[in-house]
């Protein structure tokens, strides 16, 4: 069968690698890819928010199956008009798609089925949002409702930083009108955790937890990223949490989805915050996360594909997920200056000089003629398998000197707890 996946980061580049060793499989296309896909697939030069150009390349080519990476062709209704014209998709469709592409319906939907989440109101007006944050202690979070490329969401340690961040969203309109509704939220302390999870006719079916480190210095200081490390399973995980997880979570989520006449069917991706009362949810995304999938698809053992196509027909089941039972580690190197300001188009080098039990996914990078060269803030995520997080992590950090481009950084301590 022919795939095609949407998406060009180390996310797309990992699913395209777990698709590439489903049997069923004979070609993958990808659609706009990076340099890392460009070797197990074909890049299509389409965007993902080119809907129309992505269906027609699907029609024209007989695209059996497709698969999506990022939010924003999901929030804006990839899945729905795919299926109109009798393509095959994974990924959920426009309306369960809201639970990422509005933060307030996420937390109107979190209110509603009293799933536990962080106290919050909501403005559309600045002088009622200054106001409102008199109601809360600080620090205190402040979100915009719409998608932001992950920066949305501003933590103020002070009113004077709340009422700077409000202006930023609401007169400067930095985020358009993704920030023309915000949150005002309590800031809840505790451990952050992923947990990622297929929904196939309404159920959810968690993977195995992760844990993804945020902030780009050691020790979680700095600015948050997209995540430059990552590792699976996350220790914080033991039998208790899961069953609590599973009761005041994961079934009135599922609830949730019938009540609202959802008809959830594909990832769903539960930003959870372990508190010292009980674990509260940050956050929904619709998608696989990114570094997250990087060190849950080699873990995997099952067929991908069969699991996308259950998942599409509604009749996954537990039973279809089997994991290895090893732990899997991930550094994202990253350009010199991210999340920030930074260059690319730096030659990488060292690539081909890893040891066999490396497993390499490229995140932002691009191929010319051979040489590979930066082409993002993430640019590289070197990930191995091993018996014990400490295998896993001591290889990747043995081998991560061989490669080199100017201005690579990358944290030092992933992997510790
Ligand atoms: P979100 O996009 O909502 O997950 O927010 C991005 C990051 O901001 C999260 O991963 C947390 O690190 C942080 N964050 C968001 N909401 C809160 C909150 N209520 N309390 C503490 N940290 C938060
Ligand atoms: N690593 C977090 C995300 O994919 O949103």
């Amino acid at each position: 069968m022919k795939v095609l996946v949407i998406g060009s980061g180390g996310r797309e580049h990992t699913l395209c690698w777990k698709i590439a060793q489903s049997k069923r499989v004979s070609k993958i296309f990808c659609a706009p890819g990076n340099g890392g896909t460009e070797e197990i697939a074909e890049n299509i030069d389409i965007n993902p928010n080119e809907i129309d150009k992505l269906l027609n390349f699907a029609l024209e080519n007989s695209i059996d199956l497709t698969v999506v990476g990022p939010e924003d062709p999901l929030v804006d209704g990839i899945v729905n008009k795919f299926k109109e014209n009798g393509l095959r998709i994974f990924g959920v469709d426009k309306n369960s798609a809201q639970l990422e592409g509005s933060k307030v319906f996420a937390k109107q939907f979190m209110e509603k089925h009293g799933i536990p989440t962080a106290k919050y109101r909501t403005y559309i007006n600045l002088d009622e949002a200054i106001n409102g944050l008199g109601e809360f202690d600080y620090p205190v979070v402040i979100k915009a409702d719409g998608l932001c490329l992950g920066k949305g969401v501003i933590i103020c340690q002070t009113k004077e930083e709340g009422i700077e961040a409000l202006n930023h969203m609401m007169t400067e309109k930095v985020f358009g009108t993704a920030g023309d509704t915000i949150i005002i939220e309590e800031f809840l302390e505790g451990i952050e955790a992923s947990l990622l999870c297929f929904v196939s006719n309404g159920e959810i079916i968690p993977m195995e937890s992760a844990k993804d480190y945020k902030q780009i210095f050691d020790g979680d200081e700095g600015p948050n990223t997209g995540g430059v490390g990552c590792f699976s399973p996350n220790p914080l995980f033991n039998e208790n949490l899961e069953k609590n997880i599973q009761e005041e979570i994961l079934s009135k989520i599922e609830t949730g989805f019938k009540d609202e006449g959802l008809d959830y069917n594909g990832i769903l991706f539960i930003g959870l915050m372990i508190t010292k009362d009980m674990p509260k949810v940050l956050e929904f995304n619709v998608r696989f996360g990114d570094p997250e999938t990087e060190v849950l698809m080699p873990r995997l053992k099952s067929d991908i594909v069969e699991i996308f196509e259950k998942t599409i027909d509604g009749k996954l089941k537990k039973e279809d997920l089997v994991w290895a039972d090893r732990k899997c580690v991930t550094v994202v190197a990253t350009s010199g200056g991210y999340p920030g300001k930074y260059e690319k188009g730096e030659e990488i080098v060292g690539l081909d000089n890893l040891d066999d039990d490396i497993i390499l996914f490229h995140n932002g990078t691009k191929r010319l003629d051979g040489r590979v060269y930066t082409n993002g803030g993430r640019v590289i995520s070197i990930t191995s398998l091993g018996d014990t997080l400490e295998e896993a992590k001591d290889r990747i950090y043995d081998n991560i000197d061989k490669i080199d481009f100017d201005g690579m950084y990358f944290r030092k301590d992933i992997g510790r707890i």
